[in-house]
């Protein structure tokens, strides 16, 4: 890149965050509502300003006016506006190096304007998709509607019941508050994360919604009152259930992965001896590797949990491959059918667990009826912190599993695998489960972590790396401790909270809390700037997502200063729906991470102080945080996964030595794979390979086949894919089409609008059968325009939305409304550039990202060496115990520091040195060559040439 490139991207980051800071900071207008002032060029005076949404059938939607899609993108984007996905993808500077224009300037308007965007998005969604399940529903939306409120809440259903074991601990029956010890650490169950809301968050807490209750449920079709049930009614008109359309044919016809070699295949069993003659055909994404699939898997074992100890509930269902429509009338399916598709009638399964089905209580609000709750709740038993809990546990029977070193209990125990004698390997593999430890008897054989469930050798891999660098954060901080014993480690006690902590001071267990601390705050970090960042691989979420953790203006800058000012005037507003809609924007400014740290001289001292100082630094935009189900929907990542690894070994990289079904290491057997094969060739390999892309007819054969001994059934196995289906239905996800309206996004009218056409003819060919076989699976139906659909939206021309979706009355229509979440966000080919998820996914993880770090005050105003150490601190802003920069710019951006998951590989995994070093992200295929600006391009970087990954096929 030459020396005038550099400086004008220099330029271009300070002008962006200046701008972006500046159009966020625009005024109020009437009614208080929040206006944000679009960026420069003619859209100014031809738009004016947009508002932000009053109400939820007025949304954004991601759509711009025509003269805003012009200034921001030219003639494609304007084209490209009657289509209904988001316009920002379409701006300058969006995409790859075809997508800048010579002109400084319009790239400059595309990438803020993009940004602009999708804090609209944000910002609505904060404002529009909170559902609370466990009952500050109706106080929430009293406020909402005339009564003020303050931002910051304590809700009386987040007290500890009199039943939990810390009720006293934390003030009884009076006025709760964490105190103590109780406040230094994450607790096991993360309870008092929150001071003034001790149960939020905590294990067996329910899922919460991001749709209206009313919503949910849309085969039950319950009835919060008559209008909304019409509604449904409306718009399924009794076409769906449980099981229909068949989940298993479902799986089998959209789902199931094409095989031009099936015995090379053989369900993704490979042949015998690894042989490297095996092969199974996956959809594959060219700037994502497998590693950072597993990386999904185990981040979701951190964040929530339908399942215990990996079973649901005793009651057993039967699973679908029982019927499918034939000319649109519902049939059963015949012998020949079965056997054509490739399912089993008697699969069955455990029915989830539930934590409330009764009939929920209503109550009237602005002349409305609402729904207290949805009329099905489930419970997260997990914490919903992002706390590390798969690795240091979440109840008292996980945490049996966390073995700790008997001659060190700081640090986590490892054990030495026999002939194991890589550089690394000194620091160890994880000892195996015991005969009694806690356990479903399906783990026997795996290692001991505190999440067990769905193992493999990709969970093995990633449990073994931070292990090893819970351990390295230790030793760092004892060899700090034995140069400098006297030194303050920053560490306080809040029952003594002027007392020094030295060094020598801090015992075992400290170090052992500090450590998990650290590593969790660690694992936050990779997966906001580094996994998401190279998921969504693009100029702005790449801005996005570190101004998400960094903030979008250097913390030190006066802008930074003066923004980190207002949002927190903005909290201790009583008026909570403005103060909610500008809190996220503004602190996009100064960043969440580290969000009103309080300034030196501060004290732990007094109740007041604990609020304020301790506590002070979370949002929760007025209503409890926990995971909505729509989350976990959007996490069904399966797709992800291939069915063979590509396995190598790091003395000769650029060879396949073998193909190792991930089936064949599945539980208890990816012991003897990882002890006999070792840490680096699997980092290695997994490294190397493109994952799954997340498209239809993409799901690992092995899933779609899954052998459990547990199960009570005739087969004793299931179609994974099929359960991403059915659990959905089960817990009352509304379909895709409603999915999106409730989300603010455009709504679809025809399978068609799946087809992307701006991809290539071949790409084409490829939607279009898959439309096909969509409107086989799941129908079409003659319309009525009569029949009113939605409460969500409306048409632009302000009528209401009705079964026609704008087709003439009487017209068949395609079932859209009938379709699977889960199909209809595989389906979506048109992507923002490098998204390897769809739009859809992506504004479930807006909102629901951008909460996990508000709401947490250890990564607000508990990020402090109080709670951390200095050491800690320092190890996490760093990226370890001292900064290191990459030497060559990426995508641009110059002096950027190494990066975290990176150091962590680097330093748990030594032997990998030469591998990454040219390696800017952990997450994009190692031997991919990045080019200059966002390709993604499959082609080897210098010295990978003969990889046959590369090989034209
Ligand atoms: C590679 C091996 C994997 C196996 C064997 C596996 C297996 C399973 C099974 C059996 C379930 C169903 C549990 C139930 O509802 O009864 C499940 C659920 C799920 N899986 Fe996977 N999975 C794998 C990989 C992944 C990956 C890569 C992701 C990516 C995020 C993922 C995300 C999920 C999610 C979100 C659920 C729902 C969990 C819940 O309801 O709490 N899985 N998986």
């Amino acid at each position: 890149m030459s020396t005038d490139d550099g400086r004008a991207n220099v330029k271009m980051a300070w002008q962006s965050a200046a701008l972006f800071a500046v159009a966020l900071l625009a005024s109020c207008n009437r009614n208080s509502d929040l206006v944000l002032s679009p960026l420069s060029c003619a859209e100014k005076a031809a738009d004016g300003v947009r508002l932000i949404a009053s109400t939820r059938d007025a949304r954004f939607q991601g759509k711009v006016m025509e003269s805003t899609a012009e200034c921001r993108g030219g003639e494609p984007a304007v084209a490209r506006r009657s289509q209904p996905w988001v316009d920002w993808a379409n701006y300058f500077a969006t995409g790859d190096g075809s997508s800048k224009s010579w002109f400084f300037t319009r790239n400059f308007r595309g990438v803020g304007g993009a940004l602009v965007d999708l804090e609209y998005q944000r910002a609505e969604l904060i404002k529009f998709n909170l559902f609370d399940n466990s009952g500050t529903f109706e106080q929430y939306r009293r406020d909402r509607d005339g009564k003020e409120g303050a931002a910051q809440k304590s809700w009386p259903q987040m007290r500890l019941p009199e039943s939990d074991p810390n009720f006293s601990a934390v003030g009884g029956a009076g006025e709760q508050l964490c105190r103590g010890e109780l406040i230094r650490i994450r607790t096991l169950d993360g309870i008092c994360n929150d001071l003034t809301n001790p149960l939020m968050g905590s294990t067996h807490t329910l899922f919460a919604r991001n749709v209206q209750f009313e919503a949910t449920f849309p085969d039950l079709e319950v009835d919060a009152t008559a209008d909304e049930r019409d509604r449904t009614t409306n718009r399924h008109a009794g076409r769906i259930s449980l099981l229909i359309p068949d989940p298993q044919v479902v799986s089998r016809r959209l789902f199931t992965r094409a095989q031009s070699d099936p015995a090379a295949c053989n369900d993704g069993y490979g042949k015998p001896g690894f042989s490297k003659d095996a092969h199974c055909d996956y959809k594959q994404a060219s700037f994502f590797n497998v590693l950072a699939a597993f990386w999904i898997q185990f981040m979701t074992h951190d964040w929530f949990s339908h399942l215990e100890e990996g079973h649901n509930s005793a009651e057993y269902m039967s699973v679908g491959c029982a019927s499918q429509k034939v000319n649109g009338v519902e049939t059963a399916l015949t012998a020949a059918d079965v056997a054509r598709l490739g399912c089993r009638p008697s699969d069955a399964m455990e029915k989830s667990y539930l934590a409330d089905a009764g009939r929920p209580a209503t109550f009237v609000s602005g002349n409305k009826s609402y729904y207290a709750r949805a009329p099905r709740t489930f419970r997260n038993n997990n914490t919903a912190w992002w706390d590390g809990s798969q690795i240091y546990g979440f109840d008292a029977l996980s945490r049996e599993r966390v073995k700790r070193d008997p001659h060190d209990l700081a640090r986590l125990l490892m054990v030495q695998v026999p002939g194991a004698s890589k550089q690394g390997d000194s620091q160890g593999y994880l000892p195996l489960l015991q005969d009694a430890d806690p356990k479903n008897p399906d783990w026997t054989g795996q290692e001991s972590v505190a999440f067990a469930d769905n193992w493999t050798i990709g969970l093995s891999f990633l449990h073994n790396v931070f292990a090893r660098e819970h351990n390295q954060f230790v030793d760092e901080f004892r060899r700090r401790a034995s140069k400098a014993p006297d030194a303050d480690s920053g560490l306080r006690n809040p029952e003594a909270p002027d007392r020094v902590i030295r060094n020598r001071d801090v015992t075992p267990d400290e170090l052992f809390e500090v450590a998990r601390l650290v590593i969790a705050a660690e694992i936050a970090k990779i997966h906001t700037i580094e996994w998401t960042t190279q998921l969504l691989y693009n100029e702005p979420l790449y801005r996005g997502m570190n101004g998400n953790w960094n903030g979008l203006l250097e913390k030190t800058s006066s802008l930074s200063r003066e923004l980190a000012d207002v949002v927190s005037r903005l909290k201790a507003s009583n008026r909570s729906l403005e103060a909610n809609q500008y809190y996220s924007i503004l602190a996009a400014g100064p960043g969440i991470f580290g969000l009103e740290s309080a300034a030196p001289g501060w004290s732990m001292a007094g109740d007041d102080n604990l609020r304020a100082f301790v506590n002070g630094g979370t949002n929760h935009f007025g209503s409890p945080f926990n995971f909505p189900e729509e989350f976990v929907t959007v996490y069904r990542l399966h797709a992800l996964v291939p069915d063979l690894i590509d396995y190598r070994v790091l003395d000769a990289p650029n060879a396949i030595a073998a193909e190792i079904p991930v089936v064949e290491t599945f539980r208890g057997r990816a012991t003897p794979f990882m002890h006999e094969r070792g840490m680096a060739n699997w980092a290695l390999s997994l490294g190397r390979q493109r994952l799954g892309a997340l498209a239809l007819q993409n799901n690992p054969r092995f899933l779609q086949n899954l052998k459990m001994d547990r199960l009570h059934s005739p087969t004793q196995t299931i179609d994974v894919a099929a359960l991403d289906i059915l659990r959905d239905r089960e817990r009352g996800v509304p379909r895709f089409n409603e999915f999106r309206r409730q989300y603010g996004l455009h709504q679809l009218t025809s399978f068609d609008d799946f087809i992307n056409v701006n991809d290539t003819a071949a790409a084409q060919a490829e939607q279009t059968k898959l439309v096909k076989i969509m409107r086989e699976v799941y129908g079409q139906h003659h319309c009525d325009r009569t029949k009113k659909i939605t409460y969500a939206q409306r048409n632009n021309d302000g009528t209401e939305i009705d079964d026609c979706l704008g087709k003439p009355d009487g017209s068949v229509v395609d079932n859209i409304e009938d379709l699977d979440t889960v199909v209809g966000w595989l389906a979506e080919s048109t992507r923002p550039h490098g998204f390897a998820i769809s739009e859809t996914q992506f504004v479930v993880f807006i909102l629901n990202a951008s909460r996990r770090l508000y709401s947490d005050r250890f990564f607000t105003s508990s990020f402090r060496p109080e709670f951390y150490t200095q050491l800690g601190v320092d190890w996490v802003n760093n990226n370890g115990p001292v900064a290191m920069h990459e030497s060559i710019a990426i995508n641009g951006h110059r002096n950027e520091p190494v990066s975290p998951f990176k150091r962590v590989l680097l330093r748990t995994v030594p032997e990998l040195q030469s591998e990454l070093a040219p390696v800017a992200n952990a997450f994009d295929p190692w031997a991919r060559n990045r080019g200059s600006y966002y390709t993604l391009d499959w082609k080897p970087r210098p010295g990978a040439e003969s990889d046959p990954a590369f090989a034209v096929k």
